[in-house]
């Protein structure tokens, strides 16, 4: 069973999942159906179900709300988790909890390992990283997966927010000083599948190969759309002035990944141009972009 099978990775990882196993063997729960923050009721409905491998994506995902909310943030993020992991130990499922690069502080100049300590920057990584924990005392099998900056169809990302913005303003100011690796929810599903089929255990990294700056991935965006008449400039996080600190660097060494199941993950600019060939073709009048 996948929990937060509504959001955007949810959405990819129900269909690729669909594909792999049979319809009926797969179920997916979004915050209609169970709130993770109730203890009681998430563990007796999921334990009703009695799953063989849980997969645990909801979340509280808005980065800078989580510094306002830190209530929320771990309500959902650790508490939740916590919830879910009992569930699972009670039906003797495999538990599969996602989090984040920003369990991270980004101090590391080379791409982080499994085994590097955690050292959060800021309220949604310290509550994705005690949900971890919970996920880890839990006493059964886990899977641990890190991801980070992910795009797809089905949610609010940086690509569309590029993509709406470049049809609102001539002059884009995009951030250049936080390093990691765009990952694309279809292949960042891929994987997931692909470790459940290799009954894998332990943490993973998964995000797409290569690295590049937010404005990199901004420049990548536009120019790959033939988007030519928007300027986009450099300016520094402190410019930004968001609520949430972010690491500075923050690339995932993969290759666990790759020996447990013999997948590699593709560059992110090859994800991307698969993902705006699919969902944003060019217009075919070029006057228009
Ligand atoms: N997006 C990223 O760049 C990124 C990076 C690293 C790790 N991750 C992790 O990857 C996972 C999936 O991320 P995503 O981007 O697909 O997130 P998302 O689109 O925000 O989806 C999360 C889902 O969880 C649901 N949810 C929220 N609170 C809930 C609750 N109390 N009980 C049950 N469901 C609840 C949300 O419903 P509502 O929409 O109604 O709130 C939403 O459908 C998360 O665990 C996230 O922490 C994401």
């Amino acid at each position: 069973m996948v929990t937060g099978a509504k959001g955007m990775l949810g959405r990819d990882l129900m269909g690729i999942l669909h594909s792999a196993f049979s319809k009926d063997e797969v179920i997916g729960w979004d915050i209609e159906e169970i709130d993770v923050r109730k203890e009681d009721d998430s563990v007796s409905k999921i334990a009703a179900l009695r799953p063989e491998v849980v997969i645990h994506l909801a979340a509280y995902t808005d980065v800078d709300g989580c510094e306002s909310d830190q209530e929320k943030a771990f309500g959902v993020n650790a508490e939740g988790t916590r919830h879910v992991a009992l569930a699972a130990s009670k039906c003797r499922a495999k538990m599969i909890y996602l989090s984040t690069d920003y369990v991270f502080d980004g101090e590391k100049r080379e791409p982080y390992l499994e085994s590097d300590p955690p050292h959060p920057l800021n309220v949604y990584g310290h509550s994705k990283l005690k949900g971890e924990q919970y996920v880890q005392e839990g006493g059964g099998d886990f899977v641990v997966i890190r991801t980070q900056w992910l795009y797809g169809p089905f949610g609010k990302n940086f690509v569309e927010s590029i993509l709406r913005q470049a049809g609102e303003k001539k002059t884009l100011s995009i951030v250049d000083d936080q390093t990691g690796s765009p990952t694309y929810t279809v292949d960042l599903a891929k994987a997931i599948r692909d470790l459940i089929q290799a009954d894998a255990r332990g943490i993973f990294h998964v995000a797409n190969s290569e690295i590049c700056t937010w404005y990199g991935f901004g420049q990548a965006i536009l120019n790959l759309s033939g988007i030519h008449r928007v300027k986009v400039l450099p300016m520094s996080s402190k410019e930004l002035g968001r609520p949430a600190a972010r690491p500075s660097y923050s690339v995932l060494n993969c290759q666990k990944l790759e020996k447990e199941t013999g997948r590699t993950m593709r560059p992110w600019s090859d994800a991307l141009k698969d993902y705006l060939s699919t969902y944003h073709r060019p217009s075919a009048d070029p006057m228009s972009r």
